[in-house]
């Protein structure tokens, strides 16, 4: 019930924005995110069927789950329409004032994780919304949380991997940055990098930046099903096959082996 209603206001909304005066571009990024919200689901329902947290779930949960899973980027549309406009929004927060309004979506364990879907963690722990409820239902609300980041990264990474022609320009785009060319790291980028942290947006002042802050999004992968699922599709490898051009050689080399330690580690831990 919950997945078929989520499908329906998804379309809703992709064709409310879609129908509206905007550039040949601005639609392409919205049919490309249509397909982000149905594969990011694809590998939300991996990790519902590996991750033994999910195990004992009622199928009724399991189905409300995916209907946040493929709902987390319903503030996206949105954003997309205002950026033809040289506006910003923040479609986390838009997506989850949206949900709040429906009869279906509306509880915290769905708003809060789609509010803080794109940002570090550490926003969401410190929502005041999220530190005003009991624990156990923080923990529930942290459960959402690393499916949704987990699966929407996932996903990202298969789209890079596969696609790195057509949608790296969307994630490393030169026209964002006043020196996008060069390669020279910025020091609180390595910082964080070295220091196992996702890399800070508002830090990025290069390609280079911006593509470690791509690296670093394995830093913010939280179950064991996820490494499962990175380790089956090399993805790892094939990611940095993608961004290395982005570093200089040295450099490069070492990024490739900080990751491979982290997520060996992890690997290890897991099994
Ligand atoms: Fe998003």
């Amino acid at each position: 019930m919950y997945l078929k209603e989520a499908k329906k206001l998804l379309n809703a909304e992709y064709k409310k924005r879609y129908k509206e005066n905007i550039s040949g571009f601005h639609i392409e990024v919205m049919d490309e995110k249509i397909k982000h919200s149905y594969q990011v689901l694809g590998a939300g329902n991996f990790i519902l069927r590996h991750e033994p947290c999910f195990a004992g779930c009622k199928p009724e949960e399991i189905d409300k789950l995916q209907a946040m899973v493929l709902l987390h980027d319903i503030g996206r549309f949105y954003e997309i329409l205002l950026m033809g406009e040289g506006k910003r929004l923040d479609h986390g927060v838009y997506g989850a004032e949206m949900l709040s309004e429906t009869a279906d979506f509306s509880s915290k364990d769905i708003t809060i994780p789609i509010r803080h879907h794109g940002h570090l963690i550490e926003e969401l722990y410190a929502d005041e919304e999220y530190k005003n409820l009991s624990v156990l239902e923080q923990k529930l609300i942290e459960r959402n949380s690393f499916l949704v980041r987990d699966a929407d990264k996932l996903a990202n990474f298969y789209l890079l991997i596969t696609q790195f022609g057509k949608y790296g320009p969307m994630f490393l785009s030169a026209s964002e940055y006043k020196d996008p060319y060069n390669k020279n790291i910025s020091e609180r980028v390595n910082k964080d990098f070295f220091a196992h942290k996702c890399v800070t947006r508002g830090d990025v002042c290069n390609l280079a930046d911006k593509a470690l802050c791509l690296w670093s999004w394995f830093y913010d992968v939280n179950y064991d099903s996820s490494f499962l699922f990175i380790q089956r599709l090399h993805i790892l490898e094939k990611f940095f096959a993608c961004l290395s051009k982005y570093w200089k050689e040295e450099e490069a080399k070492s990024y490739w082996l900080e990751m491979e330690k982290f997520v060996e580690n992890r690997y290890k831990k897991s099994s």
